[in-house]
């Protein structure tokens, strides 16, 4: 059902075949549970990363419409914005991107990072800002400017969560689903990092149709469950509206919100131990935003029983591993 309303949707076919699922046989060893991990870091775009999925919607929707030029927002160290910038340069579309530096840093390793550098190199059109508390409205401005100037833009909203976007995560979500099937385990819980709610939404949606029950737990990564939880629930429904389907009655949105401290993008000592951990058992990296801060709420779930049973739990990787050297030597 899903998969027939997903189908009239055009998409770019950027990812050809399913992202890898893989045991983690020497971290599941040491934690004494086992450990699943969906390689979504491994997309074929500009070094991966779960943007790539929405763009595929994203970019085919600005195709439709002519557009020559992709607007989009996001912090210094955005894996969004290089994924953006790069489909642009695909497409050959220009790019421009508004940037804030939440942190409000001058650490060079930062200014300088190498997501940041990747956008020199897409050839994306850079204009700092001060924040993006209001980005919607931003961007509105900016692709106002670019239509006076007789360009025709194509407003890439942060982290490509809308309705549109989050379709890619559907996607996802039916694929995974499959893999699960094919494990004939019985997993505990998928875990992922909650941000701007595309991957969130759209891979709950879709889990909940392919294997009711399912759950699903959400890492905020920027905010306190009670601002995450709106948002979450409004791209589901949005999203749900989209496709032409309801939202399963049983579907339930949980988020764990106490785990981005001190704040988005700074990592804390627990973000930095889970990162080191996955990199000393496994070789895989995770980054200092997102994916180390969820990855470590799924170490402490465990610590704590959160994860009844002895089913093993899947992590999502959203990417992000190029962000890690915006960090080095983990302090700013
Ligand atoms: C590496 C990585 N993981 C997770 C996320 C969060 O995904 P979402 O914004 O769809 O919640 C992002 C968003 O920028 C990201 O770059």
């Amino acid at each position: 059902m899903l998969t027939d309303a997903l189908a009239r949707f055009p998409r770019l076919e950027l990812i050809d075949g399913a992202t890898p699922l893989e045991h983690l046989p020497r971290l599941s060893r040491h934690l004494g549970r086992d450990i699943w991990i969906k390689r979504d870091d491994l997309t074929p775009l500009a070094l991966g990363g779960n943007k790539a999925r929405k763009l595929e919607y994203l970019g085919a929707d600005a195709q439709a419409l002519g557009a020559d030029v992709l607007v989009t927002a996001g912090a210094i160290q955005s894996n969004h914005v290089r994924q953006t910038a790069a489909l642009a340069a695909r497409l050959g579309l220009g790019c421009l991107a508004l940037l804030e530096n939440p942190l409000g840093t001058a650490e060079g390793n930062y200014l300088g990072n190498g997501n940041r550098l990747l956008l020199d190199l897409f050839g994306c059109e850079i204009e700092a800002v001060a924040n993006l508390d209001d980005a919607d409205a931003l961007l509105q401005t900016v692709a106002e400017r670019l239509r006076g100037a007789g360009r025709n833009p194509y407003v890439v909203p942060i982290g490509g969560s809308n309705a549109l976007g989050a379709l890619g995560y559907v996607r996802a979500g039916l694929e995974l689903a499959e893999q699960m099937h094919r494990t004939g385990e019985e997993f505990a819980a998928v875990v992922l990092a909650s941000g701007s709610a595309g991957t969130h939404s759209g891979l709950a949606l879709a889990l909940e149709y392919a294997r009711p029950g399912s759950r699903v737990v959400g890492v905020t990564v920027s905010r306190l469950q009670a601002t995450q939880r709106p948002k979450v629930e409004g791209l589901l429904r949005g999203t749900a509206e989209r496709l032409g389907v309801e939202v399963p009655t049983g579907l339930r949105v949980e988020l764990w919100d106490q785990y981005f401290a001190p704040r988005y993008g700074e990592p804390n000592a627990d973000t930095l131990a889970a990162i080191r951990l996955l990199a000393e058992q496994e070789g895989v990296l995770l980054d200092p935003v997102y994916t180390g801060k969820a990855f470590a709420g799924l170490l402490d779930g465990i610590a704590h029983g959160a994860f009844p049973g002895r089913g093993p739990l899947l992590f999502l990787h959203t990417g992000g591993a190029p962000a890690l050297f915006a960090y080095h030597p983990w302090a700013l």
